[in-house]
Protein backbone atom coordinates (compact mmCIF):
# COMPACT_ATOMS: atom_id res chain seq x y z
CA UNK A 1 0.00 0.00 0.00
CA UNK A 2 1.45 3.39 -1.04
CA UNK A 3 1.07 4.78 2.41
CA UNK A 4 2.63 1.83 4.25
CA UNK A 5 5.80 2.41 1.72
CA UNK A 6 9.04 3.95 3.01
CA UNK A 7 11.78 4.92 0.61
CA UNK A 8 15.21 5.81 0.75
CA UNK A 9 16.15 9.47 -0.53
CA UNK A 10 19.44 8.14 -1.60
CA UNK A 11 20.87 5.30 -3.44
CA UNK A 12 23.68 3.30 -2.17
CA UNK A 13 25.82 1.24 -5.30
CA UNK A 14 28.56 -1.07 -4.86
CA UNK A 15 31.37 -0.17 -6.87
CA UNK A 16 34.85 -2.24 -7.47
CA UNK A 17 34.67 -2.36 -3.50
CA UNK A 18 33.76 0.55 -2.49
CA UNK A 19 30.01 1.77 -1.50
CA UNK A 20 28.57 5.05 -3.27
CA UNK A 21 25.87 6.96 -2.08
CA UNK A 22 24.17 9.29 -4.93
CA UNK A 23 20.82 10.76 -4.92
CA UNK A 24 18.00 8.88 -5.95
CA UNK A 25 17.95 7.37 -9.96
CA UNK A 26 15.30 9.48 -11.55
CA UNK A 27 15.10 12.62 -12.74
CA UNK A 28 14.40 15.69 -10.13
CA UNK A 29 14.98 19.06 -10.90
CA UNK A 30 14.29 20.21 -8.05
CA UNK A 31 17.91 19.98 -6.28
CA UNK A 32 21.12 19.40 -8.78
CA UNK A 33 21.23 16.07 -8.48
CA UNK A 34 24.83 14.33 -7.42
CA UNK A 35 24.31 11.81 -10.63
CA UNK A 36 23.86 8.21 -9.83
CA UNK A 37 25.84 4.72 -11.45
CA UNK A 38 25.58 4.59 -14.68
CA UNK A 39 27.16 1.58 -16.88
CA UNK A 40 29.45 4.37 -17.88
CA UNK A 41 30.49 4.60 -14.03
CA UNK A 42 31.34 1.16 -13.99
CA UNK A 43 33.08 1.50 -17.54
CA UNK A 44 35.42 4.17 -16.70
CA UNK A 45 36.25 2.68 -13.06
CA UNK A 46 36.66 -0.70 -14.62
CA UNK A 47 39.35 0.20 -17.15
CA UNK A 48 41.68 2.63 -15.69
CA UNK A 49 44.84 0.16 -15.09
CA UNK A 50 45.59 0.64 -11.26
CA UNK A 51 48.97 0.99 -11.30
CA UNK A 52 50.87 3.04 -8.21
CA UNK A 53 50.32 7.22 -9.18
CA UNK A 54 51.68 10.29 -7.73
CA UNK A 55 48.55 12.51 -7.79
CA UNK A 56 44.96 11.94 -9.10
CA UNK A 57 42.62 14.44 -10.32
CA UNK A 58 39.30 13.50 -11.31
CA UNK A 59 36.99 16.58 -13.15
CA UNK A 60 33.26 16.40 -11.97
CA UNK A 61 33.65 14.26 -9.67
CA UNK A 62 30.19 14.02 -8.71
CA UNK A 63 29.50 11.25 -5.77
CA UNK A 64 33.39 11.01 -6.20
CA UNK A 65 33.57 7.13 -7.55
CA UNK A 66 36.22 8.05 -9.89
CA UNK A 67 38.29 9.89 -6.93
CA UNK A 68 37.54 7.17 -4.54
CA UNK A 69 38.50 4.29 -6.39
CA UNK A 70 41.96 6.27 -7.66
CA UNK A 71 42.07 6.94 -3.80
CA UNK A 72 42.97 3.33 -3.15
CA UNK A 73 46.50 3.47 -5.68
CA UNK A 74 47.29 6.96 -5.61
CA UNK A 75 49.32 9.00 -3.31
CA UNK A 76 47.07 11.60 -3.06
CA UNK A 77 43.45 12.57 -5.02
CA UNK A 78 41.48 15.49 -5.84
CA UNK A 79 37.64 15.90 -6.87
CA UNK A 80 36.85 19.03 -8.12
CA UNK A 81 32.99 19.78 -8.89
CA UNK A 82 30.81 23.03 -9.33
CA UNK A 83 28.23 21.34 -7.38
CA UNK A 84 28.39 21.85 -3.85
CA UNK A 85 25.72 19.10 -2.84
CA UNK A 86 28.06 16.79 -4.93
CA UNK A 87 30.88 17.64 -2.55
CA UNK A 88 28.95 16.88 -0.24
CA UNK A 89 28.47 13.37 -1.05
CA UNK A 90 31.82 12.63 -2.40
CA UNK A 91 32.84 13.67 1.63
CA UNK A 92 30.27 11.45 2.79
CA UNK A 93 31.43 8.70 0.79
CA UNK A 94 35.15 9.35 1.39
CA UNK A 95 34.39 8.73 5.16
CA UNK A 96 32.46 5.61 4.11
CA UNK A 97 34.84 3.73 2.40
CA UNK A 98 37.98 5.06 5.08
CA UNK A 99 39.67 7.32 1.94
CA UNK A 100 41.62 9.72 3.91
CA UNK A 101 43.93 10.72 0.77
CA UNK A 102 41.16 12.23 -0.98
CA UNK A 103 40.41 16.00 -0.95
CA UNK A 104 37.14 17.39 -2.61
CA UNK A 105 36.99 20.51 -4.05
CA UNK A 106 34.58 23.25 -5.54
CA UNK A 107 35.95 24.09 -8.12
CA UNK A 108 34.96 25.32 -11.79
CA UNK A 109 36.99 22.06 -13.27
CA UNK A 110 41.02 22.97 -12.97
CA UNK A 111 40.34 26.57 -11.57
CA UNK A 112 40.63 26.28 -7.82
CA UNK A 113 43.55 23.23 -7.96
CA UNK A 114 47.00 24.13 -8.12
CA UNK A 115 49.56 22.05 -9.36
CA UNK A 116 49.53 19.08 -11.69
CA UNK A 117 48.57 15.36 -11.77
CA UNK A 118 49.42 11.62 -13.37
CA UNK A 119 46.06 10.56 -13.38
CA UNK A 120 43.56 12.17 -14.75
CA UNK A 121 40.09 10.71 -14.63
CA UNK A 122 36.79 12.44 -15.75
CA UNK A 123 33.40 12.33 -16.71
CA UNK A 124 32.04 15.21 -17.47
CA UNK A 125 28.37 16.54 -18.90
CA UNK A 126 28.34 15.64 -22.23
CA UNK A 127 24.89 16.41 -23.59
CA UNK A 128 24.03 18.57 -26.58
CA UNK A 129 21.26 20.61 -24.66
CA UNK A 130 19.72 23.77 -25.77
CA UNK A 131 17.66 24.40 -22.47
CA UNK A 132 20.55 24.29 -19.68
CA UNK A 133 24.14 26.07 -19.57
CA UNK A 134 27.01 23.32 -19.58
CA UNK A 135 27.36 22.27 -16.03
CA UNK A 136 24.06 23.78 -14.99
CA UNK A 137 23.23 20.40 -14.37
CA UNK A 138 25.05 16.26 -14.15
CA UNK A 139 24.44 16.04 -18.29
CA UNK A 140 24.42 19.33 -19.96
CA UNK A 141 27.49 19.83 -21.78
CA UNK A 142 25.90 22.65 -23.60
CA UNK A 143 24.38 23.28 -26.83
CA UNK A 144 26.91 21.70 -28.69
CA UNK A 145 27.53 19.03 -25.26
CA UNK A 146 31.33 19.62 -26.00
CA UNK A 147 32.32 22.69 -23.61
CA UNK A 148 33.72 20.81 -20.79
CA UNK A 149 34.98 18.00 -23.18
CA UNK A 150 36.92 20.69 -24.22
CA UNK A 151 38.08 22.25 -21.60
CA UNK A 152 39.39 19.04 -20.27
CA UNK A 153 41.44 18.16 -23.40
CA UNK A 154 42.84 21.88 -23.25
CA UNK A 155 44.39 21.79 -20.12
CA UNK A 156 46.27 17.92 -20.28
CA UNK A 157 48.69 19.56 -21.77
CA UNK A 158 49.54 22.38 -18.47
CA UNK A 159 47.94 19.36 -16.08
CA UNK A 160 48.69 16.35 -16.89
CA UNK A 161 52.16 15.27 -16.33
CA UNK A 162 54.71 13.85 -19.06
CA UNK A 163 54.24 10.20 -17.51
CA UNK A 164 50.94 11.09 -16.50
CA UNK A 165 48.14 9.06 -18.15
CA UNK A 166 43.80 10.83 -18.75
CA UNK A 167 40.38 8.33 -19.22
CA UNK A 168 37.21 10.35 -20.19
CA UNK A 169 34.46 9.13 -20.29
CA UNK A 170 31.66 10.82 -22.15
CA UNK A 171 29.23 11.17 -25.48
CA UNK A 172 31.34 12.43 -28.40
CA UNK A 173 28.85 14.03 -30.34
CA UNK A 174 31.13 14.72 -33.61
CA UNK A 175 29.33 16.92 -36.45
CA UNK A 176 28.81 14.55 -39.58
CA UNK A 177 31.42 13.66 -40.97
CA UNK A 178 33.98 14.35 -38.25
CA UNK A 179 35.69 12.23 -35.76
CA UNK A 180 36.92 12.18 -32.01
CA UNK A 181 40.51 12.63 -33.06
CA UNK A 182 39.84 15.63 -35.47
CA UNK A 183 38.00 17.70 -32.13
CA UNK A 184 41.20 16.36 -29.77
CA UNK A 185 43.68 17.55 -32.16
CA UNK A 186 42.10 20.66 -32.20
CA UNK A 187 42.09 21.00 -28.58
CA UNK A 188 45.69 19.87 -28.47
CA UNK A 189 46.17 22.62 -30.71
CA UNK A 190 47.18 20.43 -33.84
CA UNK A 191 49.73 18.05 -30.92
CA UNK A 192 47.04 14.65 -30.74
CA UNK A 193 50.17 12.94 -32.92
CA UNK A 194 52.20 12.93 -29.56
CA UNK A 195 50.11 11.19 -27.83
CA UNK A 196 49.16 7.36 -27.70
CA UNK A 197 45.94 6.89 -27.73
CA UNK A 198 43.55 3.82 -26.82
CA UNK A 199 39.81 5.03 -28.06
CA UNK A 200 37.40 3.08 -26.63
CA UNK A 201 34.29 4.37 -27.57
CA UNK A 202 31.84 3.02 -30.68
CA UNK A 203 29.32 4.40 -32.78
CA UNK A 204 26.24 5.58 -31.36
CA UNK A 205 23.52 7.15 -34.36
CA UNK A 206 20.61 6.37 -32.76
CA UNK A 207 21.74 7.80 -29.01
CA UNK A 208 18.41 8.64 -26.90
CA UNK A 209 18.72 11.47 -24.24
CA UNK A 210 16.26 11.10 -21.41
CA UNK A 211 16.98 13.64 -19.29
CA UNK A 212 17.48 16.88 -21.17
CA UNK A 213 14.39 19.22 -21.59
CA UNK A 214 15.39 20.07 -25.42
CA UNK A 215 17.06 16.57 -26.43
CA UNK A 216 19.73 17.24 -29.62
CA UNK A 217 17.08 16.51 -32.71
CA UNK A 218 19.65 15.91 -36.05
CA UNK A 219 22.66 13.64 -37.26
CA UNK A 220 23.80 11.69 -35.07
CA UNK A 221 26.00 9.46 -37.58
CA UNK A 222 29.51 10.52 -36.54
CA UNK A 223 28.69 10.23 -32.50
CA UNK A 224 30.36 8.07 -30.42
CA UNK A 225 30.17 7.15 -26.24
CA UNK A 226 32.90 5.63 -24.19
CA UNK A 227 36.20 6.36 -22.81
CA UNK A 228 39.15 7.92 -24.49
CA UNK A 229 42.68 7.29 -22.86
CA UNK A 230 45.54 9.04 -23.81
CA UNK A 231 49.00 9.54 -22.53
CA UNK A 232 52.31 11.41 -24.57
CA UNK A 233 54.01 8.88 -26.54
CA UNK A 234 57.60 8.47 -25.21
CA UNK A 235 59.56 9.21 -28.23
CA UNK A 236 57.09 11.71 -29.84
CA UNK A 237 55.51 9.96 -32.30
CA UNK A 238 51.83 8.62 -30.79
CA UNK A 239 49.14 6.36 -32.52
CA UNK A 240 45.87 6.36 -31.97
CA UNK A 241 44.03 2.55 -31.74
CA UNK A 242 40.22 2.13 -31.80
CA UNK A 243 39.82 -1.04 -29.42
CA UNK A 244 36.61 -0.94 -28.29
CA UNK A 245 34.44 -3.42 -30.80
CA UNK A 246 31.11 -3.26 -30.48
CA UNK A 247 31.46 -1.49 -26.74
CA UNK A 248 30.51 -4.84 -25.20
CA UNK A 249 32.99 -4.21 -22.34
CA UNK A 250 30.97 -6.02 -18.97
CA UNK A 251 31.25 -9.86 -17.94
CA UNK A 252 28.70 -11.61 -16.81
CA UNK A 253 29.16 -10.41 -13.36
CA UNK A 254 28.75 -6.57 -13.96
CA UNK A 255 32.66 -5.74 -14.01
CA UNK A 256 34.55 -4.08 -16.86
CA UNK A 257 36.14 -6.85 -18.72
CA UNK A 258 39.46 -4.98 -20.00
CA UNK A 259 42.04 -2.60 -18.48
CA UNK A 260 43.30 0.09 -20.42
CA UNK A 261 46.83 -0.89 -21.02
CA UNK A 262 49.03 0.74 -23.73
CA UNK A 263 52.02 -1.71 -23.31
CA UNK A 264 50.05 -4.40 -24.37
CA UNK A 265 50.55 -4.82 -27.77
C1 LIG B 1 28.20 13.08 -15.70
S1 LIG B 1 28.41 13.62 -14.02
C2 LIG B 1 29.71 12.51 -13.49
C3 LIG B 1 29.69 12.15 -12.02
C4 LIG B 1 30.74 11.12 -11.62
N1 LIG B 1 32.08 11.57 -11.96
C5 LIG B 1 30.47 9.78 -12.26
O1 LIG B 1 31.14 9.41 -13.22
O2 LIG B 1 29.60 9.05 -11.77
C6 LIG B 1 29.23 15.16 -14.30
C7 LIG B 1 29.62 15.97 -13.06
O3 LIG B 1 30.34 17.14 -13.49
C8 LIG B 1 29.98 18.22 -12.65
N2 LIG B 1 30.31 19.48 -13.33
C9 LIG B 1 29.56 20.17 -14.24
N3 LIG B 1 30.21 21.27 -14.64
C10 LIG B 1 31.39 21.30 -13.97
C11 LIG B 1 32.48 22.22 -13.95
N4 LIG B 1 32.49 23.31 -14.71
N5 LIG B 1 33.52 21.93 -13.14
C12 LIG B 1 33.50 20.84 -12.34
N6 LIG B 1 32.49 19.94 -12.32
C13 LIG B 1 31.46 20.17 -13.13
C14 LIG B 1 28.50 18.00 -12.39
O4 LIG B 1 28.08 18.72 -11.26
C15 LIG B 1 28.46 16.47 -12.23
O5 LIG B 1 28.66 16.10 -10.89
Amino acid sequence: MQDKTVQSNLCMFPCYGLYIATDRADKNTAINQVMWLWPESYLLGGLVKRTPRRRGFDMGTGSGVHALLASRHCHEVVGADVNPRAIEFSRFNAALNNATNAEFVLSDLFNSIESTCDLLTANPPYAPDSAARAGDNFWSGGIEGTELLRRIVEAIPSRVDVDGTVHINALFPNPPGTTIKDHFDRWLVGTIGQYEVLDHTWSVPRYDDLLSEKPFEGDKSAWRFGVVSLRRAPNGAGWWREVAGRGLFFSAEGSCSMVADFDQR
